[in-house]
C-alpha cells in the first residue's frame, strides 16, 4: 500500500483514541503558536485531524475550515462544527480549493505524514492570498530544516520566526510570502 493510504488507514483506525492520547501534547503546540494566529480572517487548518484546536482553544471570530484525508478523524471533528467552523475531507497535496482563498493556513504535526512535501508547500502557496500567513508546527525529530527552507524559498516563502519550547516536540514556524 502507498504511504498516503497507509497514513489514512492508520488515522481512520485510531481516530476514536486520538483526542485522549494527544490532547495534552497538541495543546502545548497550540499554546506555543496561538499568539501568532490573527483573531479574525479565514483560516484553513490543513491536516486538522479531529480539530482538537477548536476543542481546546478559543479562536474568537476566526473562521475555520479544517481539511483532513481521514474521514474518521473528520467525523469526530464534525462534532465541533459551528457557524464559523467547517470541515472538508481532502488531500492537502491536492487541495479542492480555489486559488488565494486563504488568509491564514495552519498545519500542526502534518508534514511528517506527507508523501510529497514540495507538492504540499506548492498547494499552500496556491491557496494563500498575497498578504497571508502560514503557521507550521513540525516534529523536531527527523526534521531537516535546511530541506524545508529550500522548499519554502522555491515557493517565495520566508520564515519570519521560529518558535521553540522545551516541552514541545514540534518546532513552530511563522511563514509569509516574499
Ligand atoms: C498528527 S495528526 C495532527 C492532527 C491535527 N493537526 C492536530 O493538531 O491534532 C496528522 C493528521 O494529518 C492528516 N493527514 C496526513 N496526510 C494527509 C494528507 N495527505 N492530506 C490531508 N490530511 C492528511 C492525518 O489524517 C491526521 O489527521
Amino acid at each position: 500500500m502507498c504511504k498516503k493510504l497507509t497514513v489514512k488507514d492508520d488515522y481512520d483506525k485510531n481516530a476514536v483514541y486520538y483526542d485522549r492520547r494527544y490532547a495534552r501534547i497538541q495543546g502545548v503546540k497550540y499554546n506555543m503558536l496561538l499568539n501568532h494566529l490573527p483573531k479574525i480572517g479565514l483560516l484553513f487548518d490543513l491536516g486538522c485531524g479531529t480539530a482538537l484546536i477548536v476543542k481546546l482553544k478559543k479562536l474568537d471570530k476566526l473562521r475555520y475550515i479544517g481539511v483532513d484525508i481521514s474521514a474518521k478523524m473528520i467525523k469526530i471533528a464534525l462534532k465541533r462544527r459551528h457557524f464559523y467552523k467547517n470541515f472538508i475531507i481532502g488531500d492537502v497535496e491536492y487541495l479542492p480549493l480555489r486559488e488565494k482563498v486563504a488568509e491564514v493556513i495552519s498545519a500542526f504535526t502534518v508534514l511528517q505524514n506527507l508523501e510529497d512535501q514540495p507538492l504540499f508547500i506548492n498547494e499552500v502557496k496556491r491557496i494563500l492570498n498575497k498578504s497571508g500567513l502560514v503557521i507550521l508546527s513540525v516534529l523536531k525529530k527527523n526534521l531537516s530544516l535546511d530541506n524545508l527552507k529550500n522548499i519554502l524559498v522555491k515557493n517565495n516563502f520566508i520564515i519570519e520566526r521560529k518558535v521553540e519550547e522545551n516541552d514541545s516536540e514540534d518546532l513552530g514556524l511563522v511563514i509569509s510570502s516574499i
